[in-house]
């Protein structure tokens, strides 16, 4: 005998509603809000947005802030508007959403991808440091999952070696290092208000920064190059007369998205609040099974919970990752992978990145395993998640 206590889970009754892997929250004040747009007279960027971006501001703690169409323009226009293009090399991670890395493809840039670490999912800074050479420009850390990367390093190495850094910061918002807010950190951090993200408009990303004169650059880019807004033009005050200074793009956020964030955003403690708490029922119900790795909790900052991803030990259970994500899929439970590693997608493979580039990532994604996490979540849908998942392990285990 061991002399450890045997836990007992109770089996729990089938479920009979599929539970979804990330709905969002939509409340009647966003409803509401839309509405009132609508009846407004004043669709696309406008007072909302500006309103959106002045909040937004607030709550990450930077100077200024510009709507979006998507963190990808995001990353993106950021890239042109630091002068980033061909000749230069931008690191980041394989282990993430190919935006981040077909932004620098984009840009004409070449992506230098260098390993995470093996706890957080989060790119090495000690592998940054070595990928360094006189081509490069610029870092992209991902905050994988709302985890903080280790920015003391990074932006450490950065200051000393004249690169930026521009956060993608899709999964953080509401996260924290050294108790900062993400987005009060680096030159530029972009978040993404897609309609899985913990704070939506439905699509939508968001730029912060305190240097105001980039901030000017990507403003200006991210609407056809024009030097004034349709609001700024036509607003009691405006002038009709515009100049196009840059061949810009097309990448604003719309009054429409921006009602559902503003109330969004008023939300975003409270919801991250209910996101932990059922991070605290994983922990409870899972944090005992020995073939299942939890996240870890940042030592150095507060995570922002858009995902939960457990690592599972498949070379000690008779099924492979897919196999388990049908299991709990017959338990009507839709989970999902974060990530395939970018480098391993066919048209990356053509660029001479192939198996084996990046053990870690690689390692990670095989064992990766996304459980459903969102904040209309009840106890009750957890306590499925955690019976499902333990199931199928004591089932399937050698
Ligand atoms: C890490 C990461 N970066 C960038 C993006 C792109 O965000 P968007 O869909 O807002 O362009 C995503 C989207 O899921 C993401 O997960």
């Amino acid at each position: 005998m061991s002399g450890e206590e045997t836990q007992c889970w109770p089996k729990r009754p089938a479920r009979q509603e599929a539970l979804s892997f990330s709905p969002p929250d939509i409340t009647q004040a966003e409803i509401d809000e839309v509405a009132d747009t609508l009846r407004s007279g004043w669709l696309t960027t406008g007072p909302k947005t500006q309103q959106f971006e002045r909040d937004f501001a607030a709550y990450v703690g930077s100077s200024c802030c510009l709507g979006l169409g998507s963190a990808t323009a995001g990353l993106f226009l950021g890239l042109k508007a630091l002068g980033i293009g061909p000749g230069d090399e931008v690191i980041t991670t394989p282990y993430t959403f190919a935006a981040t890395v077909n932004v620098i493809l984009h840009a004409g840039a070449k992506p230098v991808l260098v390993d995470v670490k093996q706890d957080d999912f989060n790119i090495d800074p000690e592998l940054v440091e070595r990928a360094i050479n006189h081509r490069t420009r610029a870092v992209i850390p991902v905050h994988f999952a709302g985890h903080p990367c280790d920015m003391d390093r990074i932006g450490d190495m950065a200051e000393k070696r004249g690169l930026d850094v521009i956060e993608d910061a899709a999964h953080a918002i509401g996260a924290e290092y050294r108790g900062k807010r993400i987005g009060s950190l680096s030159r530029l951090t972009v978040f993404s208000l897609h309609a899985v993200k913990n704070v939506t408009t439905g699509e939508g990303g968001m730029a912060a920064s305190d240097d105001v004169e980039l901030m000017n650059r990507l403003r200006t880019l991210c609407l056809h190059g024009m030097d004034k807004d349709a609001w700024r033009r036509f607003a009691p005050g405006g002038r009709w007369k515009y100049d196009i200074v840059a061949p810009g793009y097309k990448c604003n956020l719309t009054d429409i998205q921006s009602a559902i964030g503003i109330h969004q955003l008023r939300r975003a403690e409270a919801m991250l609040a209910r996101r932990r708490e059922i991070v605290a029922i994983y922990r409870r119900g899972l944090g005992g099974l020995e073939l299942l790795r939890l996240p870890p909790e940042p030592s150095r900052g507060r995570h922002s919970w858009h995902l939960f991803p457990v690592v599972l030990d498949f070379s000690r259970l008779r099924i492979d990752r897919d196999g388990f994500i049908e299991q709990l899929a017959d338990r009507k439970i839709i989970a999902n992978v974060h990530y395939q590693p970018v480098h391993l997608f066919s048209y990356y493979r053509t660029l001479g990145f192939k198996p084996g580039d990046f053990p870690v990532a690689e390692r990670l994604s095989r064992g990766e395993v996304t459980l459903p996490l969102y904040t209309r979540m009840t106890d009750g849908d957890a306590e499925d998640v955690i019976g499902a998942v333990r199931d199928i392990v004591n089932t399937h285990a050698k």
